[in-house]
């Protein structure tokens, strides 16, 4: 709770504290109420051996409401002075709630900027799910890797995917190091032994799709049939086992245009560390991150997210099947067209529990519906992903291909860069299709117990 009383300032600005939370079903302190982030501007130094961060966060967002506090979320770190509009502001922390005050009330509709600097060695934080995100640190460097709500360890911001904006983030590293973001890099400069690495990225980003990696990366650059340039980083020990999955990287862009509907950004990569340093994968905007050499098809689900989950972001972490689902079925359409199982194939494969069709074919798929996992510990768990594809392909069954791949377009178009929810999903399905799905919904996506066709 904020133990501020409202200000009045000369009795013109009226403003009341901005809530601490968006009250997301499973994770109801991530984000804050009462205001937009715009853009970030985030300016790290850091030192691999020490693992030492300096930060500096030029945060401009416009006010929802009058606000007499906001807060921002941050986790570990030390918090050296926080200005708004340029002017020292009160702050306190108890928790993940940095609470800022500032000097003088900001008025609804007001554009403003933070500037937050903190420092320390961020650290990685357990998700509930027990496995770890944050800031990782590898064997010669560092990863930040944000899903569901591991950003805030080492940014401030408004941590929640319902909340997207721009950009600039500046890494600054010894000599010698290769340190990679999202986006474009925009300039790369040697100063006083370090190297500084400009990366911008224009189009809305969720702040867990935000990265910084800092390692010894061999970089390897391209473009593709369409002009997007590609950059890859890529640990030297996984360089060459890496090299023919990241060489089609291109291609599945092309691909994924083609099936659906342009790109949404401006650039697009890799970075690739060692085995045994992340968990699992993740699809960082632009530049996913791997846990060593990828497949193609782990390239080819990391890629299906920038159209599903980056672009098309979810509005609560209830919604993770919209991410999961869909780049897991773009798995099973890619394989069909390219003389792999058909989606059907596998569709009956989980059905039938057919792990010579597909290895995961006998997973617990069936356990709860995708558009409801029982907790925030279940968001990454089997019917999320499995399930979720199944959904699709249902619905595939229900209208037939050309309806389907016309939805399928026609949701990445209506959402790009935007966020949605499975209610919004659902409708627009049955809106686009004019096919009445309920039974799709009532027993795949909802239904609990084990569906069937
Ligand atoms: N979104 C990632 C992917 O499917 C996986 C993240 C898993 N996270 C976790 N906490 N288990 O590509
Ligand atoms: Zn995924």
């Amino acid at each position: 709770m904020l133990a501020f009383t409202t200000a009045c300032t000369g009795g013109t600005v009226q403003g009341r504290p901005g809530a601490s939370g968006l009250r997301d079903p499973f994770f109801p302190k991530a984000g804050n109420a009462g205001y937009d982030v715009r853009h970030y501007g985030l300016d790290l130094v850091y030192r691999p051996d020490s693992g030492r961060l300096d930060g500096t966060a030029v945060i401009t967002a416009r006010a929802g409401q009058g606000l007499s506090s906001f807060n921002l979320d941050l986790v570990g770190l030390d918090v050296e002075d926080v200005t708004v509009q340029g002017e020292g502001a009160r702050y306190n922390r108890t928790g993940q709630e940095l609470t800022v005050r500032p000097a003088e009330d900001l008025k609804k509709g007001e554009e403003f900027r933070t500037v937050v600097r903190y420092s320390g060695k961020p650290k990685a934080v357990e998700d509930p799910d027990g496995s770890e995100e944050g800031w990782i640190r590898t064997g010669d460097g560092a990863v930040g890797v944000g899903e569901p709500t591991g950003s805030m360890a080492w940014f401030p911001g408004n941590h929640h995917p319902s909340d997207k904006a721009a950009y600039d983030i500046t890494l600054s590293v010894p000599k010698g190091y290769e340190a990679v973001s999202n986006g474009l890099l925009a300039s790369r400069a040697d100063r006083d032994g370090q190297t500084v690495f400009r990366w911008h990225s224009a189009e809305p980003m969720a702040s867990y799709l935000a990265t910084a990696a800092v390692g010894p990366y061999k970089i390897s650059t391209g473009t593709t049939a369409s002009g997007i340039p590609v950059y890859n980083a890529v640990v030297p020990g996984q360089a060459a086992k890496s090299a023919d999955a990241l060489a089609r990287i291109p291609e599945i862009v092309e691909w994924g245009s083609g099936r659906f509907g342009p790109y949404p950004f401006a650039a697009a990569g890799a970075i690739v560390e060692d085995e045994g340093t992340l968990g699992y994968a993740l699809e960082t905007q632009t530049r996913p991150v791997y846990p060593g050499a990828p497949t193609v098809d782990l390239v080819l689900h990391e890629m299906a997210h920038q159209w599903f989950g980056n672009s098309v972001s979810p509005k609560s972490w209830k919604d993770m099947w919209l991410n999961e689902g869909f780049a897991t079925y773009a798995e099973w359409l890619w394989s069909e067209d390219h003389g792999g199982p058909t989606a059907q194939e596998r569709f009956t494969a989980f059905e039938e529990g057919d792990t010579d069709v597909d290895p995961a074919a006998d997973s617990d798929w069936a356990e709860f519906p995708p558009a409801s996992p029982p907790g925030p510990e279940r968001i990454s768990a089997d019917p999320v992903y499995y399930r979720g594809a199944m959904v699709l392909h249902r619905i595939r069954q229900e209208v037939g291909d050309e309806k389907f791949f016309a939805l399928v377009r026609g949701w990445a178009a209506e959402h790009r860069h935007g966020n949605a929810n499975t209610a919004d999903f659902t409708a627009y399905a049955q809106a686009k299709t004019g096919h009445d799905l309920d039974e799709v919904w009532e027993v795949w996506l909802y239904g609990k117990g084990r569906p069937s066709t």
